[in-house]
């Protein structure tokens, strides 16, 4: 069983999002999300329009994704591999070597996918906003 373990808000879950997943997940058999807590986002400025419950039931409701865990600091992922016996980090390819998952190296395997072009969860508020609705 080959185990893949990616990192994100996945605040607004878009199409980006569904994508990234499905290719994540193509990478093996089995797919582990580390979903960033409402902490972990404070301590970095971020704010979610969803809370981490609700992110999380959207995750466990698409058929990619196997498993959902609390990300809450940036230096959990080598014990997140060890952990969860991890093959191989997905992201995209906007963290492409990122020294934060660089470290993860000699313990897994490191794949950055290509974004998907036009969407992100910023630009759908800012769409939104100015959108007068
Ligand atoms: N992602 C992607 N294509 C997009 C948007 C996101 O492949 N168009 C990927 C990111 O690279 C990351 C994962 O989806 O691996 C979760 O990204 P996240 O930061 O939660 O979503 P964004 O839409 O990028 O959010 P924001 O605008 O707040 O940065």
């Amino acid at each position: 069983m080959r185990r893949v373990l990616t990192y994100g808000t996945f605040d607004l879950l878009h199409w980006g999002h569904i994508r990234l997943l499905k290719r994540a997940r193509q990478r093996g058999d089995y797919l582990i999300v580390a979903l960033s807590t409402e902490a972990f986002n404070a301590g970095k400025g971020k704010k979610t329009y969803h809370n981490y419950r609700t992110r999380k039931a959207m995750l466990e409701a698409v058929r990619y994704v196997d498993l959902v865990i609390p990300e809450d600091s940036w230096d959990q992922k080598i014990s997140d591999v060890q952990r969860y016996e991890v093959d191989v980090v997905v992201m995209g390819d906007d963290w492409a070597g990122d020294p934060r998952f660089e470290v993860l190296a000699p313990y897994c395997e490191l794949v950055y996918l290509p974004r998907t072009g036009g969407v992100s969860t910023t630009k759908i508020k800012q769409d939104l906003e100015g959108s007068g609705h």
